[in-house]
């Protein structure tokens, strides 16, 4: 009886961290007989950037791929990752969407949905994880993990309750940047697991070098489900390594009941996969202790690195850096992760091309000031927001309460009309 369960990231955030989010679904297919046998607690195959890429990039149908693989993974669980209110994008959207569009993703396939708001404002979740509870599937709330004068473990504890109220299945700690260290890893999880009696997932970056010592501490304090990449999709920006955690645990009490020869096949299935998409490889991706100092995740330092390459000035990448905690104190310590890490790097680029702070303030800096994302982990800093947004109303309820219904009223209504205009023309 396995005693650590394995979520397996390689068709999700693997290639995601490692190759911006490009492999396509032709590549997936083929290996999935043998990651359906593996053994795996779950493997995430959907939602985060996976959506947005495959219209963006690769012209693929997201929910094509979501049928595809449910049919060639027919006796795994499969996961995804959804934005909370956010569904898949950068901002609310009305209540009536959010469960139609988690009902339409349970009908294709998805069994856990792992639900996570940037803010960690449980507000933004709770329609998500009502709706993915009346589909009958598995709700995984999730706290977004960061360190900040008003974040500490009790905080996270208080979350971890509220999640377990609003009638999550389980919890994941989301460590999108790797900012936890082995001994906090230990106590945040003893934390947790006094906290609430659901089972607790990790799901941390490899980023600063330290996640699979992090992962040990985890659960030798009660944590049971680690989530790991298969091992060419591994470490650096990307995840533990499958493998490596399947023998380091192997025999002990914490076996995660895989079999590590039948994993390699899929790891040099997956080397030679890798290669193919070589020019999306980058020099960001790597191991990078920088998290620890400025703490923004290996992803958010490659959209910068190409903003600043945009408009040639690649030099000044350690300025930007440097500027990005402070634009975080401005906004009250939001938790780095799609779309804060956009909203507060866009602006902390701002603040160090036009050579002077708050020079220019962009759109979705001053929505954030007004709490049209959710209610900031801190105080934001009061002469910024008189400078932003004047004597606009900044509302304290939940944002999705302010945006009305959409005319139509399931996505499978309005799917089915796209059908017929189709055929008509
Ligand atoms: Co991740």
């Amino acid at each position: 009886m396995a005693k650590t369960h394995i979520t397996e990231l390689v068709l999700r955030d693997g290639h995601q961290s490692l190759i911006a989010t490009r492999m396509r679904t032709e590549d997936m297919l083929p290996i999935c007989p043998q990651l359906d046998q593996a053994g795996y607690w779950s493997l995430e195959v959907w939602g985060g950037a996976t959506f947005d890429a495959c219209l963006r990039y690769l012209k693929e149908d997201p929910w094509e791929r979501l049928h595809q693989l449910r049919r060639a993974l027919p006796n795994s669980r499969l996961q995804m990752l959804l934005r909370g209110q956010n569904l898949l994008g950068y901002r609310h959207y009305s209540d009536d969407v959010v469960s139609a569009f988690v009902e339409r993703a349970a009908a294709g396939g998805i069994d856990v949905f792992r639900i996570f708001d940037a803010l960690n404002d449980t507000r933004n979740l709770e329609t998500a994880i009502r709706a993915v509870k009346a589909t009958g599937k598995h709700a995984q709330g999730t706290i977004c993990y960061t360190t900040s004068p008003v974040h500490d473990i009790g905080t996270f504890m208080d979350m971890a309750r509220e999640l377990e109220r609003l009638g999550c299945d389980s919890i994941a700690i989301k460590d999108m940047a790797g900012l936890l260290t082995p001994m906090v890893a230990g106590e945040l999880i003893r934390g947790l697991r006094q906290a609430v009696s659901i089972p607790l997932h990790l799901h941390m970056h490899a980023t600063a070098g330290v996640a699979e010592m992090c992962q040990l501490k985890a659960l030798e304090n009660g944590c049971e489900h680690i989530d790991t990449a298969i091992s060419s999709f591994a470490g650096g920006a990307s995840h533990p390594p499958t493998e490596s955690m399947v023998a380091a645990l192997a025999g002990t009490d914490y076996d995660t009941g895989l079999d590590l020869n039948a994993l390699q096949e899929i790891g040099f299935y997956f080397r030679e996969v890798r290669k193919k998409y070589h020019q999306f490889e980058s020099d960001f991706t790597g191991l990078d202790t920088r998290v620890q100092i400025y703490q923004v995740p290996g992803g958010m330092i490659s959209n910068l690195y190409n903003q600043l390459r945009e408009q040639g000035e690649l030099g000044r990448m350690n300025e930007v850096l440097a500027e990005i905690p402070r634009v975080r104190e401005d906004l009250g310590y939001p938790p780095l992760v799609t779309p804060t890490s956009q909203i507060v790097g866009t602006q902390a680029v701002m603040n160090v091309l036009t050579g002077a702070r708050y020079k220019s303030i962009t759109n979705e800096v001053k929505l954030y000031l007004q709490g049209r994302y959710g209610r900031a982990p801190g105080e934001v800093n009061a002469m910024l927001r008189q400078q932003a947004i004047g004597n606009e109303e900044v509302i304290d309820t939940r944002p999705a309460d302010l945006l009305s219904r959409r005319r139509w009223t399931t996505c499978a209504a309005r799917s089915a009309s796209w059908r017929n205009r189709k055929k008509t023309c």
